[in-house]
Parts: structure tokens; sequence; C-alpha cells
């Protein structure tokens, strides 16, 4: 996957380019990343990238032109024709389902934004998404880029080895995951659940199923809605709703 990030602050990608998966899946070519800083195509000298607002009122906008350019100028170098996403607080918010749709894409840019906002008409016309980590307003957009960056660096194919492995990961079954536990058995007085030391792998996944479920149901049942409980789900809540399960 090759992602191109437009940012006054291309430093910064440091943080996720030189540490854990994303630069694995740089190492090993899985994973392409361009930046451009919108200062190289400011038209003063003093590479000016804001204004005033139209209208009046606090902060700057950042102008169109340069941003424009510095998408543009990543564009050029890829073959194919980048989805072109604004991360902004307004934007869709950024999910599990969200990450699958945008994974599948063979380019990215990525436009983080800055002050009071980007000047409209370049949203309107080289932009084709927005994206919002969450209802809370950051400073500018490197770091929700550098989230979805990271969520889509561990979705791309090859990147995670089975050690890894998707398959019980939060929100892949549209539920959140179990507890997990390590040595030592003996931990300040606590030990780890019986049936996990029990070599039973039947029971052992059974216990690992029952305590995720039981997590998502107290946390975020709303994880459940849109999709029917099996028959192991409904007995779940049953003995949950009996303070029965030791999950
Ligand atoms: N820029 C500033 N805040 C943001 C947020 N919550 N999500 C995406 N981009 C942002």
């Amino acid at each position: 996957m090759w992602i191109g990030i437009v940012s006054l602050f291309p430093e910064m990608f440091r943080a996720v380019m030189q540490y854990g998966l994303v630069s694995r899946a740089l190492a090993a070519g899985h994973l392409d990343i361009r930046l451009a800083n919108p200062r190289d195509f400011a038209a003063d000298k003093h590479r000016t990238v804001d204004d005033a607002p139209y209208g009046g009122g606090p902060g700057q906008v950042m102008m169109a032109e340069p941003l424009a350019q510095a998408a543009e100028s990543l564009a050029a170098r890829t073959h194919t024709a980048p989805r072109r996403i604004y991360l902004t607080p307004e934007g869709r918010p950024l999910n599990q389902q969200v990450v699958e749709e945008l994974v599948v894409c063979d380019s990215l840019i990525l436009i983080a934004g800055h002050y009071e906002g980007i000047d409209e008409r370049l949203r309107t016309n080289a932009c084709d998404d927005e994206v919002s980590i969450g209802d809370y307003v950051l400073s500018g957009g490197e770091l929700p880029a550098m989230v979805l960056v990271d969520a889509l660096a561990r979705r791309i194919p090859g990147v995670l080895g089975n050690a890894e492995s998707l398959a019980h990961e939060s929100f892949t079954a549209g539920r959140l995951e179990g507890a997990h536990y390590t040595r030592p058995r003996l931990w300040r007085g606590e030990t780890v659940p019986e049936t996990l030391l029990s070599g039973d792998h039947a029971a052992v996944e059974s216990w690992r199923a029952r305590s995720a479920f039981k997590r998502t149901y107290e946390r975020r049942p709303e994880l459940f809605k849109g999709r029917p409980l099996d028959a192991h789900e409904t007995t779940f809540i049953e003995d949950l709703q009996k303070g029965g399960d030791h999950a």
C-alpha cells in the first residue's frame, strides 16, 4: 500500500515510521510512505500557508493552493489514483470497518490540517473522504493520520505474522477481546483462571469466548445490536444475569 501524507510537520511521522509495526511494514516493502510539506509550495518568500478567514473571526485558515500542490506532488509519484482523505473532527468516525474499507485502496493521500481548518474549496474539490478519530479536537491532523496509518498497516496482508493472528482481536468479530494471562501463575496473591491451566483446548476456547462476550456485554453492549445472538451467547447472558459466570 502506498500512502502520501501532506503535513506542515513531516518530522512528526518519524514516530510511527521508525518504530514498531509500521517500520517493519516499510522495511518489508508492504508499505510505502511519502511526505510533502505545503510550506514548500507556498507562493511567497515567507512560505505562508495560512491567512485570516473571510468574514472575520479568530484564528487562521490554511490556504487551498499550497495544500493542493503538496497533494498533487505526491499523487504524481504513484501509479494509481489515490483516495484523498482529510483528517478532521467533522469527518466520519474511524472504526475497524472504515479501516477494512480503506486498506483495499492501492494508494491514499492523507491531509493533515492545522489552525482553524482548511479552505472549504480544497475539501470539496481535492478531497474524496473525511475521517475523524473521535469526538475531541486535536491541534492538528498529524496524530490522527498516524493513528490511521498504524491501523491500516496491521491490516495489510503479510504484515502481521501468524503469531499475531487477527482471528480473535477486538472488533474483528464485532466484539471486544477477552482477558489474557501469562507467567507467573501467581502474581501478588492472584492466580490464573484454572481452565487456562487445564490443557483442555475446547474448555480454553470456550472460556475465551465467554470472557470476550462478558467484556463486550458489560462495556460495549451496543456492539451486539444489529446481529442476532447465537445459542451459546444467549446462555452466556443468562449466566451473567444470574451472576454465575466467572470468566
Ligand atoms: N484534527 C483535529 N482533531 C481531529 C480529530 N479528532 N480527528 C481527525 N482529525 C482531527
